[in-house]
């Protein structure tokens, strides 16, 4: 039977998103990808209440909160184990007041609270997952007040009929728990959930494997930013309100520091420009934003990176639509994003590691007829023509304002 409603699911989901014209309650949960922060690659298994206080304090107090972003999500390594109801416990010394104090905190702070757990026995990091307690779990997440649950993979079953039928278990249970969570699927691309995961209630997935904190890595078992971003240039239809590709959390900040993502040391991290064209094309794929570095030590550049008004506005557009590829000459692609509006954005990025020059004629090669008004996002200040220089790696977005002159 499963199979079956897979099948159908599959069907269904195939069908581009932009022909949907209706959305549900539970779709309105995730009309725009979602942006917070995420405790894995810096904290990892150090994840504990005063982390997540501190970074709530962060979060509300240095602009973050002002530009968008809400959830705050506990990654690996919180539960301590089931109790002799099968309710679970969080690790008692990490959370010593258990994950209902921190999400009142959290709420309090005018933010939202995230948790992970996994569809099998064990999660990626061997603690507690929760198949066969979906429905216990879901309604002590929603007694707790968690706005957010990640839904990770690790130690299930590899077919694709059993993965879905493990994700729609904890969306069905999720829906009827009596609070609104936000579903987030993580079975790292390996399934093709851009075909199902919205059928199986999930309003963001995971694309690809985890992301390390290097520009390419070069390594076939290892996906650095652009291996990542090219797993993403066929993906744009499946997205859009209320279901995102999801490229996983962002590098940005972390310069090394994250143990997964530098791989014990082997990764120093990316320049201040490769962050900035990561933060940047994520903004274009209307990608979930999830930061992971330590927001009490960010420098002033990475906070302005991620609090840019015109970028985030990019990504946050109502119109939901992932940017595509439009345009590569030599080293230099081009992508662009419709907005609401007739408004689109435009991404020059250089992939090569030489600086170049660039000149895009909007008529001739975008085919965009219209009469825009541009402007740069990085300067935001009005520009007449996309033309420039581009370092190693760089880019340069522009937001085309339609109808005026
Ligand atoms: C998997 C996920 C990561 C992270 C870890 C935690 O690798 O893909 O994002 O949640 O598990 O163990």
């Amino acid at each position: 039977m499963r199979t079956v409603i897979f099948l159908l699911a599959a069907i269904i989901s195939c069908s581009s998103v932009s022909a949907q014209t209706r959305y549900s309650a539970w779709d309105s949960l995730a009309m725009t990808p979602p942006m917070g922060w995420n405790s894995w690659n810096f904290f990892e298994a150090r994840v504990s209440e005063q982390v997540i206080i501190d970074m709530a304090d962060a979060m509300a107090a240095n602009g973050m909160k002002a530009a968008g972003y809400r959830y705050l999500v506990i990654d690996d390594h919180w539960v301590a184990g089931r109790d002799k109801q099968n309710n679970l416990i969080p690790d008692p010394v990490r959370f010593p007041h258990g994950i209902k104090y921190l999400a009142d905190y959290v709420h309090g702070k005018g933010l939202k609270l995230g948790i992970y757990s996994d569809a099998a026995m064990l999660t990626c990091g061997g603690v507690t997952g929760s198949y066969n307690f979906e429905e216990q779990d879901a309604r002590t997440f929603a007694a707790w007040g968690v706005d957010f649950l990640k839904y990770d993979y690790c130690n299930a079953p590899e077919d694709v009929s059993t993965a879905f039928s493990r994700y729609a278990r904890m969306g069905d249970a999720l829906k009827k728990c009596g609070r609104p969570i936000v579903y987030s699927i993580c079975e790292w691309g390996q399934r093709k959930p851009w075909l199902w995961a919205r059928a199986a209630g999930g309003h963001l997935w995971r694309t690809t494997w985890d992301s390390r904190d290097v520009w390419e890595s070069h390594d076939t078992n290892l996906t650095g930013i652009m291996e990542i971003f090219h797993q993403q240039e066929n993906l744009a239809s499946f997205a859009g309100p209320g279901g995102w590709n999801d490229p996983d959390l962002l590098m940005v900040g972390l310069y090394g520091k994250g143990a997964s993502s530098s791989v014990d040391g082997r990764f120093k991290g990316c320049t201040a420009t490769e962050y900035r064209t990561h933060f940047a094309l994520w903004c274009m794929l209307a990608a979930p934003l999830m930061v992971n570095m330590d927001l009490q030590h960010m420098t002033p550049e990475v906070l302005q990176l991620i609090t840019n008004k015109q970028l985030l506005a990019i990504n946050q557009d109502a119109l939901g639509k992932q940017a595509t590829t439009v345009l590569k000459r030599n080293d230099l692609q081009v992508l662009l994003k419709p907005l609401q509006h007739n408004d689109v954005a435009v991404c020059v990025f250089n992939r090569s590691a030489n600086a170049q020059a660039f000149e895009i004629d909007l008529k001739k090669e975008l085919h965009l007829w219209q009469p825009f008004d541009i402007s740069e996002v990085w300067s935001g200040k009005p520009v007449k023509a996309l033309k420039g220089q581009l370092s190693a790696h760089d880019c340069v977005v522009y937001l085309l304002k339609a109808g005026q002159k």
